[in-house]
């Protein structure tokens, strides 16, 4: 070829490579209809950042490790022990390396791609269901009881998971054997903000001390559409009873302190001065995650799962549930959902032994702590480190971090109240989910009996201390 065909040849291919650059940043950043551009739909856990495919594709020119830095730090504060049996550290063991060139367990694209709705599974899952015999083909070598088991049944429900076994590893499983299936006087953990909040530093004390405030301590502009009910409202909840005047909210202050002019609706960066975990796990579930991104808030229209039409452009902030200015939080925790959502195990909650215990409780027949509500199950009461010396009880504004794989409910819901193997075939029934739990599972799950096995077969060998998540 002569030169300078060659040279016109490069030439033509660097303007079209820049030119499809061009198009790919246009579409990621610029004003086209970015979903265009997508090889194809994203899965449920993230289709509500359709708009956003800056929030994975940090650079549109960058692949995998761009893309891998991305998903941790979404993920990232999970995908370590205890919260995961397979973290990356695991692999960092020169024993257990060589295991990588069966499956780059390294980086999550390699089971969880995008834009591939036709092999992608529940949990995001890309690979096939059967993946755990990569890594552990002879397992059952060491174990009598594994023996004949498909490799497709590792993560069956109430068996193993692949990320988190907190509610399923040998002792813990050992540990509840035959337990009651309802215990008696089950109650979840008290909230505990109110007696902690003056311990807490990063919470405005100077403008806002913890006091009981009165109609005269109101301190909102003149001006102000202020009404009977608002002050009602405001005086008759725990807001004015813990300090918390009218301008905490409606005049947040700004980066360097100041606190800005009255807005008549605040947004969640007021709440977050002093609800700031409760706003961050908002932001990390299917609730808060496009504000936590930057968008607009999630409406029902754009939902997948059934949603009631008439609450079809609701925007999701805290306010759907809380209402200014009562921030009730029992309306919150059932009235608020059923507004919304409309599947069929949502409309079962009413008539289920659950929704039952939750009237009595709201009644004052039991205590209120006995009560079932769908925040239960969903916004469990979870202990959460503060800061590195301090952790306190707190509903956990994240509904997405205990629904599934559905045994990460275990601990922090059910076995407040059940056992641990009642609760472990409740929870692999799928008829009896739908039913929100109107009856006995008519599933039975193995795990208890391999563990009790296990058990005997290590007291009979007394010495061999296996521990493993493997022992049976
Ligand atoms: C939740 C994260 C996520 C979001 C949001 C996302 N993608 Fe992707 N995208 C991925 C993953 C994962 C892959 C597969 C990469 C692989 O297999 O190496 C991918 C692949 C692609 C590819 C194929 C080229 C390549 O790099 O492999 C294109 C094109 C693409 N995405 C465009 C988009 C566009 C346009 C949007 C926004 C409308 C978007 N993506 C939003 C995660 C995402
Ligand atoms: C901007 C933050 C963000 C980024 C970036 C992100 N995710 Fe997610 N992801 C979420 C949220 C929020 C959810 C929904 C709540 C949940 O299921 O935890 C979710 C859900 C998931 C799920 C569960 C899907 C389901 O149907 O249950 C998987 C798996 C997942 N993400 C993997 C990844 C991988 C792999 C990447 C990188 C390619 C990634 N995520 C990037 C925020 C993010
Ligand atoms: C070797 C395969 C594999 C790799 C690598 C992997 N996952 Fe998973 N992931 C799974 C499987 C299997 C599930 C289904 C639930 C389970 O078994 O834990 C899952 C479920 C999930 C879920 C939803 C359920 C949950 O426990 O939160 C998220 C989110 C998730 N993975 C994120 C990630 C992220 C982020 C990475 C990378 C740091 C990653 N995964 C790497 C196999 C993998
Ligand atoms: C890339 C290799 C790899 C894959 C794939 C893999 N594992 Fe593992 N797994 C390991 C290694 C390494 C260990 C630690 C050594 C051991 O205990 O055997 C381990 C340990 C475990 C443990 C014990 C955890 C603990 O904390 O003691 C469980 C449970 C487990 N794997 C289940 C699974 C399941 C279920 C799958 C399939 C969804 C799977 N693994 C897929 C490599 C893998
Ligand atoms: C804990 C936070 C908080 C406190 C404290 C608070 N407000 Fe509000 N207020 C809100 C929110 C949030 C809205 C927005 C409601 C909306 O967007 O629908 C609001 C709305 C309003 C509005 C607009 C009219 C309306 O009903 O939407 C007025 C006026 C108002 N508040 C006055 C007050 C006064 C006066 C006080 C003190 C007695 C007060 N607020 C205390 C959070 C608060
Ligand atoms: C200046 C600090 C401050 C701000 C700003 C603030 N709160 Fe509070 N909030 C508190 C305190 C303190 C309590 C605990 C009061 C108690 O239980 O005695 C509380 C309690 C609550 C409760 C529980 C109420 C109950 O009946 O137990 C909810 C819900 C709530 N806040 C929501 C919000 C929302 C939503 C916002 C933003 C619109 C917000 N708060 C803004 C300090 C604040
Ligand atoms: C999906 C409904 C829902 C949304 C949205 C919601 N909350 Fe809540 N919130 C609840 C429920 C339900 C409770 C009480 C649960 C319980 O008592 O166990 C609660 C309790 C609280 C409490 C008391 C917590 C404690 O540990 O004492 C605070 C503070 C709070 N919410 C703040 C917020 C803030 C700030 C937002 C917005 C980022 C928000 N909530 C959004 C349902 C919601
Ligand atoms: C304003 C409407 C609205 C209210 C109120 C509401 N939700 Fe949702 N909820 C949604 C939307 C929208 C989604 C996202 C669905 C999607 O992405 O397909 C969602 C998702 C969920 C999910 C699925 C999470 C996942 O990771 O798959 C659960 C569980 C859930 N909500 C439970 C509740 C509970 C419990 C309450 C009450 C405490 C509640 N919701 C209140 C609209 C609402
Ligand atoms: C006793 C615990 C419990 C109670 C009470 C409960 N749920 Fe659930 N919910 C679950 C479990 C378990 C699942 C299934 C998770 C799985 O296996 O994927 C589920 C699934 C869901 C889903 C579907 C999520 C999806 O991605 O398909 C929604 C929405 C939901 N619940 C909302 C509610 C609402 C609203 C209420 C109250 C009216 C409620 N739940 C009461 C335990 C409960
Ligand atoms: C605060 C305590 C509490 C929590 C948390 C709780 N339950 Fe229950 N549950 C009960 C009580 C008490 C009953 C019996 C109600 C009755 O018979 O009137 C019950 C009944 C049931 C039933 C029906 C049993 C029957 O014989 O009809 C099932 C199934 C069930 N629960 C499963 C679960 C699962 C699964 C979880 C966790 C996701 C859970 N529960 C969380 C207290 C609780």
């Amino acid at each position: 070829m002569r030169k300078r065909t060659k040279i016109i040849l490069w030439g033509v291919w660097l303007v079209g490579s820049l030119a499809f650059a061009g198009y790919l940043l246009s579409m990621l950043y610029g004003k086209a209809d970015p979903a265009l551009m997508m090889p194809g739909p994203l899965s449920d856990g993230h289709h509500q950042l359709a708009d956003d495919c800056a929030a994975c594709h940090v650079n549109p020119l960058g692949g995998g490790e761009v893309l891998q830095q991305a998903c941790v730090d979404c993920h990232g504060d999970v995908r370590k022990k205890p919260f995961d049996s397979h973290p990356a550290a695991k692999f960092k063991d020169p024993r257990n390396a060589p295991q990588l060139a069966k499956i780059d367990a390294l980086h999550c694209v390699t089971c969880h791609t995008e834009h591939k709705p036709e092999i992608i599974a529940k949990n995001g899952l890309s690979q096939p269901k059967d993946l755990c015999v990569h890594c552990h083909a002879d397992v059952a070598d060491d174990r009598p009881s594994h023996v004949g088991m498909e490799f497709a049944t590792c993560t069956s429900s109430g068996c193993h998971n692949f990320h988190d076994n907190r509610a399923l590893y040998t002792n813990f499983l050992v540990k509840h054997l035959h337990e009651d299936p309802i215990k008696a006087d089950g109650t979840v953990p008290a909230r505990e903000f109110a007696g902690v909040v003056g311990e807490i530093m990063t919470y405005p004390h100077d403008r806002f001390p913890v006091q009981a405030l009165t109609a005269g301590d109101m301190d909102a502009p003149t001006g102000a559409a202020v009404t009977p009910g608002i002050r009602r409202d405001w005086l008759e909840t725990r807001h004015a009873q813990a300090g918390v005047n009218c301008t905490a909210c409606h005049m947040p202050p700004d980066a360097s302190g100041t606190p800005m002019a009255w807005t008549d609706k605040p947004g969640t960066a007021g709440c977050a001065q002093c609800h700031d975990l409760e706003v961050k796990r908002f932001g990390q579930g299917k609730h808060g995650m496009r504000i936590a991104a930057g968008l607009s808030p999630m409406t029902p229209d754009q939902a997948r799962l059934p949603m009631k039409p008439d609450v079809a452009h609701a925007q999701l902030t805290c306010l759907s549930c809380h209402g200014a200015h009562r921030f009730d939080v029992v309306k919150a925790a059932v009235e608020a959902c059923t507004g919304c959502h409309d599947d069929q195990h949502t409309l079962a909650f009413e008539n289920s032994p659950h929704g039952a215990l939750w009237r009595k409780a709201q009644a004052g027949e039991i205590d209120g702590d006995a009560g079932v509500s769908c925040a239960t199950c969903h916004m469990p009461r979870v202990d959460f480190d503060v800061n590195d010396w301090m952790s306190r009880v707190m509903v956990d504004h994240n509904q997405s971090a205990s629904l599934s794989p559905n045994s990460k409910m275990i601990r922090p819901a059910c076995l407040h109240c059940h056992g641990l193997g009642f609760s472990l075939d409740a929870l692999a029934d799928q008829a009896l989910i739908d039913r929100n739990f109107n009856g006995q599972p008519k599933v039975h799950v193995d795990t208890m009996d391999l563990a009790e096995q296990d058990q005997k077969r290590r007291r009979a060998n007394a010495g061999g201390d296996d521990a493993g998540m493997f022992g049976f």
